[in-house]
């Protein structure tokens, strides 16, 4: 890509000898140049006067039938305007040599060949936004888009994520200097990283500032494989006209991405009795119960031996901001649930997102990342934690324990996949396809168990 850059910079300062608008508007030019309208491939050093169109002529109408103004191929004030409009900073034209080509989305020829997807933030904003805004805003534009395709985001704090997210000014490491009135630029898969200028302000519902949420979408269109395009009101287009209140992929950024990655199959339900292990159970605020398992979760009915009709729901569709595969889910005396994912978690209170997503290691010190368990126990009213074949305890906002302990002083052995106290008081273990009872009172898994999950809560 580097290389390319060179070669149209190279190839119009050849092209532009003679021209009498060249010397006169090193701006337009520049802009032109800088945004692909001017065509690199025709030049072998022929000079500009040979070619049967106009090549400055040619890119100011394609210009404006970007901007969507009348095609004049004249530098009108209109031109000037849309020149000076807060933009990405991505070339546009990407494939002028079949002519022609219909007014609508752009594919790149390179897309993500695995579908669950995960991102970093490694720098954020300076002075704008807070750290948890810019995440928050992130993920929403992530969930914009995993709501159309089968695609999932996944905050990871590991070294070696698919997409690298940064703010940074001018040449921020990549050299691709940010240039004037550039917001942001990203790269096609499989790099897909993005970064934002931040010598910009960027703001959070403000109706004169520069909205990261619909920048951020613009630039993960990019991410995963659209270049821009000139259908007014797509996501794609590459101007930043303003804050629009409920921005949202247009039905032509939904066909692009759709294109390369297919719809999210909402329709071909996973059979839980096929396969009964399950990611996390939890009773909420309400006293309803939900399994979590994969891109779903499952209501049951109040006596907790089987589904309630309509489930399973996909995760994301109702439990704002998180998407499945889940490590655990949590609810405290206090009536808010936790879902962790990662080293994050996110705050609901039933179904009504509260807040996050927010780091453990803050709220729950010492706690480890990709917990497998976490459950307040009747016995004591103690919070722990299980990870592999250990476990942590907390009590209030102090899990000071931070050596953990061995899983089998509680009778389990291997990997637990979920624990919850349900309403009967009683803890429950659920490892693979079976659960154990445990008596708080003995403190030992009571007998008989374990027996099959599908057959006794998931009616099977
Ligand atoms: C593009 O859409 C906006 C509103 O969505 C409208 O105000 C504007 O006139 C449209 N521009 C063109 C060229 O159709
Ligand atoms: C971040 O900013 C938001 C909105 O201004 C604010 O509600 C929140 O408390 C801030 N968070 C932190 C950690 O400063
Ligand atoms: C961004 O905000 C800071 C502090 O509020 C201000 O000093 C700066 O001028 C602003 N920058 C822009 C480009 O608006
Ligand atoms: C649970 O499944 C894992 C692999 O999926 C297996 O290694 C383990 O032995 C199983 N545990 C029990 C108790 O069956």
């Amino acid at each position: 890509m580097m290389t390319r850059l060179v070669v149209i910079t190279y190839v119009l300062s050849q092209i532009l000898i003679g021209s009498a608008i060249s010397q006169n508007d090193p701006d337009v030019l520049d802009y032109l140049t800088r945004y692909g309208y001017m065509e690199e491939e025709e030049d072998d050093g022929s000079f500009a006067s040979l070619r049967s169109i106009d090549p400055l002529t040619k890119a100011i109408k394609e210009f404006q039938k970007m901007a969507g103004i009348s095609v004049t191929g004249e530098i009108t004030d209109e031109t000037r305007k849309w020149m000076k409009m807060p933009r990405c900073g991505l070339s546009d034209n990407v494939d002028k040599s079949y002519a022609g080509r219909k007014k609508r989305y752009v594919l790149d020829d390179s897309k993500w060949e695995h579908t669950d997807l995960t991102y970093k933030l490694t720098r954020s904003a300076r002075a704008s936004l807070n750290r948890s805004m810019v995440e928050k805003e992130l993920q929403r534009a992530f969930d914009a888009i995993s709501k159309h395709t089968p695609l999932t985001f996944t905050p990871s704090s590991n070294n070696i994520v698919d997409i690298n997210i940064l703010f940074g000014d001018q040449e921020h490491g990549d050299c691709f200097p940010f240039g004037p009135g550039v917001l942001a630029h990203a790269f096609m898969p499989p790099t897909g990283d993005v970064h934002f200028d931040d010598e910009h302000n960027f703001t959070y519902h403000d109706p004169d500032g520069i909205e990261l949420f619909q920048v951020a979408l613009h630039e993960f269109g990019h991410s995963v494989g659209l270049h821009h395009s000139e259908v007014n009101g797509s996501v794609m287009a590459p101007f930043f006209i303003g804050y629009i209140p409920s921005f949202d992929l247009h039905e032509d950024d939904i066909a692009g991405i759709q294109k390369i990655y297919g719809p999210r199959m909402t329709g071909i339900k996973p059979d839980i009795c096929q396969d009964s292990t399950i990611d996390a159970i939890t009773a909420t605020k309400d006293g309803k119960t939900y399994v979590f398992k994969g891109d779903y979760y499952y209501r049951l009915n109040s006596n907790g031996d089987d589904i309630d009709p309509g489930y399973p729901r996909e995760i994301y569709a109702d439990w704002e901001g998180s998407t499945g595969p889940v490590d655990s889910v949590l609810t405290l005396k206090d009536g808010y649930t936790y879902i962790f994912k990662g080293f994050k978690y996110r705050r609901y209170e039933n179904m009504r997102f509260v807040d996050g997503p927010r780091l453990i290691e803050e709220r729950f010190p010492g706690i480890p990342n990709d917990i497998d368990a976490a459950f307040v126990w009747g016995g004591n009213e103690k919070l722990y934690f299980i990870k592999g074949n250990e476990y942590w305890r907390c009590c209030g906002d102090r899990c000071d324990y931070s050596v953990p302990s061995p899983i089998s002083l509680w009778g389990m052995r291997n990997r637990i996949d979920a624990v919850f106290q349900w309403t009967n008081g009683r803890t429950y273990f659920f490892q693979n396809e079976s659960y154990y009872r445990y008596n708080d009172d003995t403190e030992t898994v009571d007998s008989g168990y374990p027996k099959p999950t599908g057959f006794y809560w998931l009616g099977c």
